[in-house]
């Protein structure tokens, strides 16, 4: 523990504070499959992946070999101005895995900030509708534009463009509309919202040029619609002529059980995000959309450093392997089994309000008690430093601060599950009890 106190101390003094959400004390040293270890040797089972990023396991062979074999060829290419074979292929790779990726083209950039800060810029600039409509809840990110269209409430203290319109999302268990239970029925009622009140006074749609969407509202607190909802934001979309875009950039890559999570509606958005997961762990973000979109200017959205041939390299690893060891399928199957484990905790624990989850992406919503559904962020953020001293990595989120994320690597098994389950169970009931002391998350509670 020494070793872990003098980085801690060390960081402190060094690093700034504003880049970091904290959940327990935790310096990783290496990783390998679905396991960390930390600095004080201690082996750790993942279940957040690094926030949703290492979906093919940490260290996979496939993965690390494209990207030395490019990277040793070629250690820095600005594609800005010189091409590159790997990054093409990485391109007409991407498009091959949407339905309509004819018509398509596809930008690149290093995060899903950078790629999210795209759709700011670019739609309104090359529709010539100033407007963009975005939900409360959705974070799509850090940079200026993406920070602006997103509306987490840990981002309420920047204000950002003004042409962004925030609508309500259907969050069924806490529904923003008052006296609307169900999620079928908050659905409707922000739809209704959307299409009868906002359209009708302060964003008339034609001056609308893009819906974007997270297709389950991950940082929110894992909010799941039915397919209705994303449907009818197509339809909405259609009818007015304007661009739907779907943030992929958590919930892409195979997480839901689906190589994107739109598939679960049936619908066809005309632009997707990606991030996080693209490039197992390297940097690298994509953006496919229209070719009218995507070619509408010169010099609106370019990196220097992006994409790195070497990453692009990686990427197109990273499909192999989320394909070829069919991750997409163990996703749906092992999250069914996950969530069948995490309902067992919904019935039995006391503080368990709600579980939601789509493929290995699960919430577990903890509550003061199941009557009130107050939110708990004191008791989440004490399972969370629990489970952690129990040797299970998570993390949380929520717009109350009071939801336990699960995002293990898609290569998990029923093995792992258990593994997991076990200490959950475990470290609510040490908080139920009362076990866990505050003084334990001064440090940790909310973000
Ligand atoms: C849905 C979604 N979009 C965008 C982002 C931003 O990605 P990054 O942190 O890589 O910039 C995140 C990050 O958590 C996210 O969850």
């Amino acid at each position: 523990m020494g070793y872990t106190r003098e980085v801690l101390e060390r960081e402190k003094r060094a690093v700034g504070s504003i880049s970091q959400i904290r959940f327990y004390p935790a310096v990783i040293e290496k990783a390998g499959g679905a396991y960390v270890y930390d600095a004080a040797g201690r082996k750790l089972l993942d279940f957040n992946a690094a926030w949703a990023v290492a979906n093919t396991g940490y260290g996979h062979k496939r993965v690390i070999e494209a990207f030395l074999r490019e990277y040793s060829k070629l250690t820095a290419l600005s594609y800005t101005s010189f091409s590159s074979k790997t990054v093409v292929s990485l391109a007409e790779r991407l498009l091959g895995l949407v339905a309509d990726g004819d018509g398509k083209k596809v930008i690149f950039g290093h995060s899903g900030s950078d790629a999210n800060d795209s759709i700011a810029k670019i739609l309104p600039a090359c529709t010539g509708r100033p407007r963009i409509l975005s939900f409360i809840g959705s974070y799509h990110g850090q940079t200026m534009g993406s920070y602006s269209i997103s509306g987490h409430k840990a981002q309420s203290g920047i204000v950002g463009l003004p042409n962004v319109v925030k609508v309500p999302y259907p969050y069924g268990y806490r529904c923003p509309f008052k006296g609307v239970a169900g999620q079928p029925e908050c659905e409707e009622a922000c739809i209704g919202f959307l299409e009868d009140y906002i359209f009708n006074t302060i964003a008339p749609p034609e001056t609308v040029s893009v819906i974007i969407v997270e297709p389950l509202q991950s940082d929110a607190g894992d909010i799941i619609p039915t397919p209705r909802f994303l449907r009818e934001l197509e339809r909405i979309a259609r009818k007015h002529g304007i661009y739907l875009a779907v943030d992929e950039v958590k919930v892409g890559m195979g997480r839901t059980g689906r190589m994107f999570a739109f598939e679960h509606s049936g619908i066809a958005p005309d632009i997707i995000v990606l991030g996080k997961p693209l490039a197992s762990g390297l940097p690298l973000s994509a953006v496919i959309m229209p070719s009218e979109l995507a070619d509408c200017n010169k010099v609106m959205h370019l990196f220097t450093l992006s994409p790195h041939p070497a990453i692009a390299a990686a990427a197109l690893a990273t499909i192999d392997v989320i394909e070829g060891e069919d991750l997409v399928g163990n996703a749906e199957r092992t999250g069914k089994y996950m969530l069948e484990g995490l309902r067992k905790l919904e019935r039995e624990k006391s503080i368990v309000g709600e579980v939601r989850g789509l493929g290995l992406i699960a919430g577990i919503e903890v509550v003061k008690d199941k009557e009130s559904r107050e939110p708990g962020a004191r008791e989440t953020a004490k399972i969370v430093y629990r489970a952690w001293e129990l040797g299970l990595v998570t993390a949380y989120t929520g717009l109350y601060s009071n939801v336990i994320e699960l995002t293990p690597p898609l290569i998990i098994g029923g093995r792992e599950v258990d593994e997991a389950l076990g200490i959950l169970d475990k470290a609510i009931d040490d908080v139920e009890k009362g076990r866990v002391p505050d003084s334990a998350i001064k440090d940790y509670v909310g973000w």
